[in-house]
């Protein structure tokens, strides 16, 4: 008899529930101990998936139990303390738990009519946030997959209002014959602002870019002049060196001149909950659209972006949708301020962050990070490597002098190590080791233990004749 299908419910839910749990727990329980990245033999398991679809139904049981057994082994360990790379927190355990509850409760969190939970906890989520980083209350907040649909939002935001401004209607008469907007950028842009500006039909080779300086902050000097066609993109908290532009004095210039300021603060926003981060992002409450990811520096679980902007009616205008067999209710809908219209209540994971930590538990988690990247930035120098960036926030660039290439074969060997894991750059003309610390689980003993990964990998770089002795470790 086949097992799913009417009465199999909640019996077979129940059971899968409790086994997802138990192995969830187990891996939780294990991942601080085991390998960062899978080695060759715990990808093995993970081979057998790629087997015919089963023609019959099946027990889900089974589906779960070869899921944990040949899939939890072939993770990267992004949930421990020693995982490096791209700018990515682990998982809070609130956030953690509250992404299992709501997957139980699969809420379309489209407007107050589908998911009355979803849509409360979201605004909550979105007061919270927008008085932890110190941001007007009345800015619309949406939660999108992270923050390259977040950029995109407040960019078809802005594209709605520098266009509604000049008298065309950009969601009616779309792009066509529209008066012409300029986008000024700065150099040192992240790659998905790109991606989110072609998605709005806005060519990257007619953007002009601003020049920056060695930490990667836009010249606020070198800025073109601006008139009320222009949309101007900063940022908060760069890939490589963590510094943020200066967005105060450019979004002065900005307002003076009628131009739109959109921020990028992907991780580097988070600075702006912290008492002791905050003047690094000096009058950046003056720009009109927000950018942060709440997968990256809150460590919510993936995925989840954030996009805010100042003025709800441009948002709206760009986002609304309407439909008959939707009820709309009093609550402005989540739907007409993101481009998804069913979605997940992502907000949720989001308030669970917020309350479990409250506002002095993300301080500390962010300014905790910041002293481990400063506590990694010593003791790779120690090692002979020189630091490129100042180290102001959470960001390490490092190079070996005169031996830059061999950054490579280092990363690729605490890769395969399993002890750490951290990724190269190019930064300033230099290939370099990039450091990130995200995660609220990253300890002292962590950086301890990811700098001796890396004087072993010196060292069998040395032995091999490829880099000089490097020096020991205090
Ligand atoms: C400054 C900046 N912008 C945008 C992104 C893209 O974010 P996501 O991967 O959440 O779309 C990143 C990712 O690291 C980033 O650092």
């Amino acid at each position: 008899m086949e097992k799913i299908g009417a009465g199999s419910f909640p019996k077979d839910s129940l059971e899968v529930l409790e086994d997802a749990s138990a192995y969830a727990a187990e891996y939780i329980a294990n991942v601080a101990h085991r390998r960062v990245s899978p080695d060759a033999a715990m990808m093995e398991g993970m081979q057998r998936f790629d087997s015919p679809m089963p023609e019959r139904v099946g027990d889900p049981r089974e589906t779960l139990r070869l899921l944990h057994k040949l899939g939890s082994p072939a993770t990267m360990a992004t949930t421990a303390g020693r995982f490096f790379g791209l700018a990515v927190g682990g998982t809070l355990p609130a956030a953690m738990g509250a992404r299992v509850l709501s997957t139980a409760w699969d809420q379309i969190a489209l407007n107050e009519a589908t998911s009355p939970i979803g849509v409360q906890l979201e605004q909550v989520a979105s007061k919270w946030l927008l008085d932890i980083l110190q941001l007007p209350a009345e800015s619309s907040v949406g939660f999108t997959t992270g923050a390259t649909m977040a950029n995109f939002t407040c960019l078809a935001s802005a594209r709605q209002a520098v266009l509604n401004k000049l008298g065309w209607d950009v969601s009616a008469n779309g792009l066509f014959d529209a008066p012409h907007l300029r986008i000024v950028v700065s150099a040192q842009v992240h790659v998905t602002v790109l991606k989110a500006l072609k998605l709005l039909g806005i060519g990257v080779d007619r953007i002009e870019y601003i020049p920056c300086d060695l930490q990667g902050r836009a010249l606020a000097d070198r800025l073109p002049d601006l008139d009320d066609h222009t949309i101007v993109i900063l940022q908060a908290g760069n890939i490589n060196s963590g510094a943020s532009d200066p967005i105060g004095k450019i979004a002065e210039k900005c307002e003076r001149a009628g131009a739109w300021v959109h921020v990028d603060g992907a991780f580097g926003l988070w600075a702006a909950a912290s008492p002791k981060l905050r003047h690094q992002l000096d009058g950046y409450h003056i720009a009109d659209s927000w950018v942060v990811d709440g997968h990256k520096w809150l460590n919510t679980p993936y995925d989840c972006g954030i996009a805010i902007v100042k003025s709800p009616n441009s948002l709206h205008a760009a986002m609304a949708t309407q439909a008959a067999y939707i009820k709309e209710g009093n609550a402005v809908a989540p739907k007409d301020i993101v481009p998804e219209f069913s979605r997940s209540a992502r907000g949720v994971e989001v308030w669970a962050a917020m309350h479990s930590l409250g506002k002095q538990g993300i301080a500390d988690m962010l300014d905790r990070c910041c002293h481990l990247a400063q506590k990694f930035a010593e003791g790779l120098e120690k090692l002979g490597f020189e630091i490129l960036n100042d180290v102001v926030l959470n960001q390490v660039v490092a190079t070996l002098p005169e031996q830059e290439n061999l950054c490579l074969d280092l990363a690729a060997h605490v890769q395969a190590s399993g002890e750490a894991w951290f990724g190269t750059t190019h930064w300033n003309g230099k290939t370099a080791i990039r450091l990130s610390i995200v995660s609220w689980v990253t300890t002292s003993e962590d950086v301890t233990q990811a700098l001796a990964a890396i004087e072993i990998g010196l060292d069998k770089l040395a032995m091999r004749g490829a880099v000089r002795a490097s020096c020991s470790l205090d």
